[in-house]
Parts: structure tokens; sequence; C-alpha cells
């Protein structure tokens, strides 16, 4: 039986085939995205430069000598490839586990398409039993804690840890996301909150889904 890391590799490599070359594309964070860098570098496929959404995915870019370009260069990416703690039939995700969600967000908005790739642990019917990482500027995070409460969540604080942005992260546990839209608008809405790691209101446009047997091409099932 294949581990959990041989299918995120399987996924990564799938999508090595759905990159245009000649094109600017986005790529995510985290250990599924790390494989995706390795097999797109082995491809020998020629894309004009990749937009980065972490300082840990820019160092494997640079280790694979793939050429990195600022949002701000481009008008907008053909792609983005990225993975998702959770992603639900309609690719609604939540994400932020590696704590690079506000960057993943903004990448994903200049994005034609976006292709998540995954192992089949992380497809899920319902959003929530992973925790909805919340980015919140340091001295709002009681304020917005609070707030969290009232939504019905259970904030904790990420100790040790700040993103990339200079921000603190609260993960927060228990929320019931029967509406990921308008939990995402909602959380958001908070004053203090940089962002947060429902990613619905634009989900991926198609999930690259690896399973014992095979990598399945999934688009989202129902009308959000
Ligand atoms: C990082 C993310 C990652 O995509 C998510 O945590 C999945 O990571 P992995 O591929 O390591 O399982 O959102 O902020």
């Amino acid at each position: 039986m294949a581990t959990q890391d041989e299918l995120k590799r399987m996924a990564a490599e799938k999508a090595v085939e759905w990159i245009p070359e000649n094109e600017y594309i986005g790529i995510g964070t985290g250990s599924t995205v790390a494989f995706f860098i390795e097999a797109l570098a082995k491809s020998g496929k020629d894309i004009r430069g990749a937009v980065s959404s972490s300082k840990q995915t820019s160092a494997l870019l640079a280790q694979y000598q793939i050429p990195e370009i600022n949002l701000n260069q481009v008008h907008g990416v053909a792609v983005y490839i990225d993975s998702a703690d959770e992603i639900n039939h309609s690719l609604q995700m939540i994400k932020g586990a590696g704590g690079a969600l506000v960057n993943e967000k903004i990448v994903a908005a200049a994005a034609n398409q976006f292709i998540c790739i995954a192992d089949e642990s992380k497809y899920v019917a319902k959003l929530g039993r992973f925790p909805v990482p919340v980015e919140v500027i340091g001295h709002a995070r009681s304020l917005v804690s609070r707030q969290l409460l009232k939504l019905g969540g259970e904030p904790t604080l990420r100790l040790g840890f700040t993103s990339d942005n200079g921000n603190e992260i609260v993960d927060v546990h228990g929320l019931s996301i029967y509406e990921p839209v308008k939990m995402e608008i909602a959380i958001n809405a908070m004053a203090g909150v940089v962002d947060n790691g429902l990613f619905a209101a634009r989900p991926a446009d198609l999930l690259l889904l690896a399973c014992a047997d095979g990598v399945k091409t999934i688009r989202p099932n129902v009308t959000i």
C-alpha cells in the first residue's frame, strides 16, 4: 500500500502534465508542492517564471534553478499549483498548516486556473475537522480570538510561529462550516484579521487526487 508521501508525489508528478510552457505559473507551499517543484525541474519543461507563495518555496525554486518572478512584474499566472489540508467536493479548501495562507491566497487570486494536488486523505464531504488558520496582526490577537469564540470556534495561538509577513496565526478548532464562503467572509470582516485559511470564495478549478489505484482528475460537483 502506498504511503501518504508516495501519494503526494503521484499527484505532484501528474500536475506537471498540466503546466503550459512559456507561461508564468504560481506555486504554493508544503510537502506536496515540494514534490511538484522537484518533478517540474526534472521534466525540463520551459516556464517563463514562477511566482512563489513563501520563503520556503522560493528556496526550493532556487535549489532547482527555476526562475522566480515577483507578482508585481506580471499581469497574472496561467496556473497556480498548491495543495490543501482539506478539500471538499466543491473544491473549497482549508489551507495554511504551513502558515503561508495569505500569500497563497494572493497568488491563487492572480491565477487563471487553480489546480489542487493532494492525497486522498485530504478529500472530505464537509470542511472543519482540520482547524482554520487565521493570520492576525499581533496586537489584535485577543480581540480577534474573542470574536472567533462567538463564532463557535476554539482559537489557539500557533506558538513560536511568525508568518512570512511578520504576523501571528491563530488556529481555530471546532468551527461548524456549513457555508464556507460565508464563514470565510465573516472571519475576514473582523478588524485585525489579515486573511484566513478558508479558500471558498475562490475554490480550486481542478483537483488531482492521488488514490491507491491512481490519480483521479476531479472537477467541482456543485454550484457554489
Ligand atoms: C501551506 C498549505 C499547504 O498546502 C497544506 O498545509 C498542505 O501541506 P502538505 O502538502 O505538506 O500536506 O496550505 O500553507
